[in-house]
């Protein structure tokens, strides 16, 4: 399927969102996972600052540098060539100017051949959006719970569950739209904002959950997989648990080394016909 999809573009995701078919994305760090997201036909892939925690270690996003984030970016980038590749702008990579902002997104497109950037934030984030597609690059808005500044959240909460934080989401994603941004992702949000919102704009709004009223959804790659162990959000659907398959297949070759069971025959090289002989024969002879 990877081979014969066509590459999915801006155009691709307008259109989808116009003709009411439902984006796929997830987020994915390295080659083998993207191979499989691209041969499984998703439409989008996030290279997310989530990669500290999912792939690191690290309790959150915010020690994420530029320079990690293009690393898995290019790696995604040559997995996935169809696919809709996004960037996403970590901690400190944008914050501090316009120029930073441009030049860090620049970073991804130049060094990693990304399709798009993502960053966190509604109209504080304004002129960074503005300043980013000025310099021609594809941006997509995240309003919700936003986990860089998740402090000033008072944790990793759902956003928008009263009618006055309800409308500065609202004012968010509106400020979003007006700065020329072209995709919002719509983090931890209820449903009914959420469906507000996919409707007022014109452009593709997508959920992590953000509920079904969106035009497409993502999810964390190591959370789907059942990979990830530290929490789980309520979002979360897990289709597989991949820690039981790699803990047990592990847990099987500890044992099997312990008891001499691997390796076996086949897994060995034997020497060619008659040199086993001869080599018996020729080392008896020299070194014992
Ligand atoms: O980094 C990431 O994966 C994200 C999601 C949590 C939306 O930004």
């Amino acid at each position: 399927m990877g081979e014969t999809r066509k590459k999915v573009t801006i155009k691709t995701l307008q259109s989808m969102k116009k003709r009411g078919e439902k984006i796929t994305w997830l987020t994915a760090y390295d080659y083998p996972t993207a191979q499989f997201a691209e041969a499984a036909g998703m439409d989008m892939l996030l290279v997310g600052d989530s990669l500290g925690m999912c792939v690191y270690g690290y309790e959150g996003t915010i020690p994420v540098t530029m320079d990690q984030c293009i690393v898995h970016s290019e790696a995604v980038r040559r997995a996935a060539p169809m696919a809709f590749v996004m960037g996403d702008m970590p901690f400190m990579s944008y914050q501090t100017s316009d120029e930073d902002a441009v030049r860090n997104a620049g970073r991804f497109l130049k060094e990693a051949g990304v399709d798009a950037i993502k960053l966190e934030g509604g109209v504080r984030v304004a002129s960074r959006i503005k300043a980013i597609l000025a310099a021609g690059i594809v941006v997509c808005g995240h309003i919700g719970l936003t986990p860089q500044s998740s402090g000033q959240l008072g944790g990793h909460k759902a956003q928008g569950l009263t009618v006055a934080s309800a409308k500065l989401l609202i004012e968010d994603a509106l400020a979003i739209e007006e700065a020329g941004a072209q995709l919002l992702l719509l983090e931890a949000v209820p449903p009914e904002v959420a469906g507000f919102i996919t409707r007022k704009l014109s452009f593709p709004v997508l959920s992590i959950g953000a509920g079904p009223n969106c035009d497409g959804q993502l999810l964390i790659v190591s959370d789907l997989i059942g990979q990830f162990q530290a929490f789980t959000p309520k979002f979360v659907k897990k289709y597989a648990n991949i820690a039981e398959v790699i803990t047990s297949a592990m847990t099987e070759y500890i044992k099997e080394v312990k008891t001499g069971a691997f390796p076996s025959d086949e897994h060995c090289y034997h020497m060619l016909k008659g040199e086993d002989k001869e080599f018996e024969k020729s080392i008896a002879e020299e070194y014992e």
